[in-house]
């Protein structure tokens, strides 16, 4: 039994050298460890053996079967390696070329800013939301103190979509993010305290500053105490974290209908450092928003009680930053889709 054991590995182990394919290697597989191989037989009989015979048999019977076994599995593998090998010469296939690059694309330098600015101000506690673009003459204009005949219409040239006579009724491209004081006042109670990015649209030619379209950030802050410190504060926040600890700010009084008093807020001209130069019309100065208390009219409109209750308003074009920051002089380069511009940032 013994002898013939080990002529069967001599055999079984000669013949899977000479295997070639992986089909024969599978009838290989059966001829020798399958279910009615010799060795399984022999397997099989070692019960009927005396103890000493069964012992020894079943010793080298094992082992046998181990060596066929790992035999079959290197075996396998080298095959499947040639395979593959030749596979891959056949179909011409140069696993040396280098990948195609994935193109990766960027954010907009405009919703680079507009991140920006959201995050020095939900740093401050405020929270974010947006407004439709399509307003009513009611929120754009009539709710922030600015009847049909009010001069203050000739700041904002408007893009009508309902061109006949001007109602609060009337519809139209918002001119400013200011109409989303309104909305949100309507439907919150203080504390608010909220900025909103978002477009604006003017009926203006373009040139080199002005687009009809362009994007601002709002924001809204009602409280009890809130005064024009708390607005001064926020501001210089704003400005000091866009533009740095460094930079002058100048703050002074504007109009705007919808607040009082009404402020205004320049950064020392980041090309001049104040000298004055083209970019800031020899002033030294940039204005990059308007602001103020919100006027009482404007609360009790939303029935904000303006005795108990007080806040403040801001509102910045957003294009200026990126501008001012990296030196473009031109506002219409942002909406040309010309790749080569917008791939620098
Ligand atoms: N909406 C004003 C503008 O577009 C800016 C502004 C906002 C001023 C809020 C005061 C308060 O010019």
């Amino acid at each position: 039994m013994l002898e013939q054991l080990k002529e069967l590995r001599l055999k079984a182990l000669n013949e899977l050298s000479r295997v070639g394919e992986l089909e024969e290697l599978e009838s290989w597989r059966i001829h020798n460890l399958g279910k009615r191989s010799k060795l399984t037989q022999v397997l099989r009989s070692l019960a009927s053996l005396p103890l000493e015979e069964r012992k020894k048999t079943g010793a080298l019977a094992n082992e046998v079967k181990l060596a066929l076994e790992s035999g079959l599995v290197e075996k396998e593998k080298s095959l499947k390696e040639t395979y593959l090998a030749s596979f891959l010469g056949q179909k011409g296939l140069d696993i040396t070329l280098p990948g195609r690059p994935i193109p990766v694309g960027r954010l907009h330098p405009i919703t680079q800013a507009l991140e920006e600015i959201c995050n020095v101000f939900t740093r401050m506690g405020f929270q974010v939301t947006e407004g439709p673009d399509v307003e009513w003459d009611y929120y754009n204009f009539e709710a922030l103190n600015i009847p049909p005949d009010h001069p203050a219409r000739d700041m904002f040239a408007t893009l009508w979509i309902d061109s006949t006579e001007t109602t609060e009724k009337a519809r139209l491209l918002r001119t400013h993010t200011s109409p989303m004081q309104i909305r949100i006042m309507e439907k919150e109670r203080p504390p608010i305290r909220v900025i909103v990015p978002g477009r604006a649209y003017r009926y203006e030619a373009t040139d080199v500053t002005h687009e009809s379209m362009f994007y601002q950030v709002e924001g809204l802050a009602i409280d009890t105490n809130i005064t024009l410190a708390d607005l001064k504060g926020t501001l210089f926040e704003f400005c000091h974290g866009i533009f740095g600890k460094e930079r002058k700010i100048r703050f002074r009084c504007d109009y705007f209908p919808f607040v009082e008093p009404g402020v205004e807020v320049a950064i020392e001209c980041l090309n001049c450092h104040g000298a004055g130069c083209r970019l800031c019309s020899h002033s030294g100065w940039l204005e990059i928003l308007g602001a103020g208390m919100v006027h009482p009219d404007v609360l009790r409109r939303v029935n904000i009680d303006p005795e108990i209750y007080s806040g403040f308003a801001f509102g910045m074009g957003v294009e200026r930053i990126p501008m001012l920051r990296y030196g473009i002089d031109d506002i219409r380069l942002f909406y040309g889709n010309e790749l080569r511009f917008l791939k620098q940032f």
